[in-house]
């Protein structure tokens, strides 16, 4: 059977579930169903709700929930969770579960264009409906937003060395693939860091992937509107692979498990903020040592768990 996407930190996440038979859980990046087909066993009168903007993860999820009747997927975008909800006539669930990023057959399947180590088109999208592709931001984008987009997104320090040669051969012919544009990469870079392992385009990449699908834009948004469709005693489970993910996951997290928020030293609370949530785990879960060698994508999960309170 083909590996599709091996489920990171599985028995971490499942042991943490707190659900009980006739609960409604909803997957908001549901993947090859991975996490999904162990968390729908622990509620077999409930149900799940699977989210994912890509059409060919909901194909393969399908069939590997196929056994179950208690399940819906949903081919949307986890940001309008609330109107997938609502569609459904559920107003609160009891837990929620993002898997940020991509998939392992996403990165893996050339065609999509996710990868340098393949050749494929220069796509990346995760929604093949959407327009804007990975050819349109290494083509168009103007030479500085290229720039703040590897520095931010791939906290690549060979930015500026990088898209001034994306610029230079833009000039003369349009950059189509993903084997031209790594060529250009290696091509500027020092010949020790196009040698290193993890291959020289590995940042630019991940920059442009997470461009190209606004993989951070509105996630605090949505993170707070999940914890307010909680139920309480429910859970929201995230994990996420890059700093700047995580950062906005704990601060999201940590801002709704304070209670006074007024500014330090104020005599009398003003604010009267509650918190909303329990923090299930203070320092952020990651792989064990094994999971790391057997799956060395799960090296840089970091697992968030709140409760709603
Ligand atoms: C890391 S994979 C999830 C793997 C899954 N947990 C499993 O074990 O099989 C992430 C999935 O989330 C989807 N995805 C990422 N961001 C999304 C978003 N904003 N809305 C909907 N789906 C998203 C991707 O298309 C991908 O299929």
């Amino acid at each position: 059977m083909e590996i599709f996407h091996k489920p990171i930190m599985l028995k971490e996440i499942t042991d943490a579930l707190t659900l009980k038979p006739s609960d409604i859980f909803v997957d908001c990046t549901l993947g090859g169903a991975g996490h999904s087909v162990e968390i729908i066993k622990h509620i077999p009168n409930g149900r799940l709700i699977g989210i994912d903007k890509d059409e060919e993860a909901l194909k393969f999820a399908g069939v590997q929930l196929k056994n179950f009747s208690n399940v819906t997927l949903v081919k949307s975008d986890f940001k309008n969770f609330e109107s997938v909800l609502d569609n459904l006539n559920i107003e609160k669930v009891d837990g929620f579960l993002l898997d940020l990023g991509v998939s392992s057959h996403q990165i893996d399947t050339a065609e999509r264009g996710f990868s340098f180590r393949f050749d494929g088109p220069l796509d990346m999208r995760m929604d093949k409906n959407q327009e804007l592709t990975a050819f349109d931001v290494v083509n168009t984008y103007s030479k500085q937003d290229l720039i703040k987009i590897l520095k931010i997104y791939g906290e690549e320090q060979f930015a500026n060395l990088i898209v001034n040669n994306i610029v230079k051969h833009r000039q003369t012919a349009l950059i189509k693939t993903t084997k031209e544009l790594n060529f250009i990469i290696e091509q500027c870079l020092p010949k020790r860091i196009v040698y290193k392992s993890g291959g020289a385009g590995k940042k630019t990449f991940q920059a442009l992937r997470i461009e190209v699908n606004q993989e951070l834009a509105g996630l605090e948004k949505s993170l707070n509107k999940m914890i307010g469709r909680l139920n309480l005693g429910g859970r929201i489970f995230v994990m996420s692979f890059h700093s700047l993910e995580d950062r906005i996951v704990k601060t999201v997290f940590k801002f709704n498990a304070s209670g006074c928020i007024c500014p330090p030293g104020t005599p009398v609370c003003i604010c009267g903020h509650k918190p909303k949530l329990k923090l299930i785990n203070r320092k952020p879960i990651t792989a064990s040592q094994e999971e790391q060698t057997t799956n060395p994508r799960s090296t840089s999960a970091k697992l968030r768990i709140a409760e709603k309170i």
